[in-house]
């Protein structure tokens, strides 16, 4: 692998000590996944953040760290609400260890701003054809996807390298050649919200790292496209997506027919919602926001809960930009007992693990919920999922609800 001059005293240790460490990860995945230099980065989004994932290692990894990142890096969800951490009940031995996570990435220039939908906020937006390290997957595969940015799946200090150096070794999704469609998805049935997840769950247990280009019979909006992905990264570890006459690549670029075919079918997608009839249990708690709830998403949660009271807990995630953006919307939900949280989401906080059913309008904490906070998941369209909330039972979980 090339490196510049300026590289190889980094290299040598003569910028310091966290720029050789840094280096020294980029220029070793490089080298394992053949890449011939370093390229510039226009942002970071850096996971590992929450006390639960990372613990007492991470800290004592990141605090070590010295110097300021390059260029603008954003962080992944932590374990709590960072502002209110106490409603959902997170001890303070668990919050003293979440705040100093806090501060060590502070300490580099990094946004304190805990989301996984980074390309929600303002300044922090990703074009067509930008280079970038982030490291949540529902974001990569948004950022790759949706957006037509170029990304591999990074880890944290991987990702948090690239921050420091504003660079990343040049292979993997960074190369056009490695953005080619490599299995059809023809979905036999039209879709709406969240059949997404739900087709995302199915797809990506099917597809599992390959890059799928999907035929589908109706446009989908952003948010299905966040949550086809976000599912799809977790039930499989697809990174990439193409959507016929949707996505900005297969658009511009117009791909070849891969010779790999599946078809996806309504009945397969009813499984996914028929989970909460299959339940052995009644949910007990009520999640929205994985990723976190754009400001459409807020609104209709908003819509939903007016004039309402839930009689279960229920949490809506979202950044605290967001939040702030639409104080509105946040006191409807929370006139009706549902707790907006920022910072924070169902998966990476330990609170989930207080409960041992959870309802869920996301194919990725449908897939994540049992093996990262120990509880069933069951999923449901939003409409099912307030209704679930609000003591109106018995209807369908969604589908053609
Ligand atoms: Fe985001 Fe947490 Fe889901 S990080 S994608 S809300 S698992």
């Amino acid at each position: 692998m090339y490196l510049t001059n300026e590289e190889e005293h980094i290299l040598n240790g003569e910028a310091g000590e966290t720029l050789r460490k840094a280096i020294e990860i980029l220029v070793a995945l490089g080298d394992i996944y053949g890449a011939d230099g370093l390229i510039p980065i226009k942002s970071a989004q850096i996971a590992g953040v929450s006390y639960k994932t990372i613990g007492d290692a991470g800290l004592e990894w990141i605090s070590d760290l010295e110097g300021q990142v390059k260029v603008p890096a954003i962080l992944n969800p932590a374990g709590m609400d960072l502002e209110d951490w106490e409603r959902l009940r997170i001890s303070p031995e668990f919050a003293e260890r979440q705040k100093a996570i806090i501060q060590a990435y502070k300490k580099l220039g990094i946004s304190c701003e805990c989301t996984c939908t980074p390309y929600t906020l303002e300044g922090f937006s990703a074009g067509y054809g930008d280079h970038l390290a982030w490291s949540e997957s529902s974001a990569i595969s948004y950022a790759n996807s949706v957006i037509g940015a170029r990304t591999n799946r990074e880890g944290g200090p991987s990702a948090l390298s690239a921050a420091l150096l504003g660079k990343t070794a040049n292979y993997g999704l960074h190369l056009e050649e490695n953005r080619i469609p490599e299995v059809s998805v023809s979905v036999e049935c039209s879709l709406k919200e969240s059949d997404y997840g739900a087709l995302g769950y199915v797809a990506g247990k099917i597809i599992g790292s390959k890059i799928p280009i999907f035929h589908l019979k109706d446009t989908p909006e952003k948010d299905e496209l966040k949550a086809l992905g976000a599912a799809m990264a977790a039930s499989g570890a697809v990174a990439l997506y193409h959507v016929e006459g949707v996505t900005p690549e297969a658009c511009r670029l117009g791909f070849e027919e891969p010779e790999e075919k599946i078809i996806i079918e309504r009945s397969q997608l009813d499984e996914v919602y028929e989970s909460r009839e299959r339940a052995g249990k009644e949910p007990e708690l009520i999640t929205i926001g994985c990723p976190h709830c754009s400001a459409a998403e807020l609104k209709k949660v908003a819509e939903l809960l007016k004039g309402k009271t839930v009689s279960k807990e229920t949490w809506i995630f979202t950044s605290r930009e967001l939040a702030k953006r639409y104080p509105d919307y946040i006191r409807t939900i929370e006139e009706s007992g549902a707790r907006v949280v920022c910072d924070t989401c169902m998966v990476v906080s330990p609170a989930t693990n207080n409960y041992s059913c959870v309802m869920v309008n996301s194919g990725k904490a449908f897939a994540y919920v049992p093996g990262m906070c120990g509880a069933e998941s069951v999923y449901g369209n939003m409409e099912a999922c307030i209704e679930e909330a609000t003591g109106r039972k018995g209807k369908k979980a969604g589908g053609s609800y």
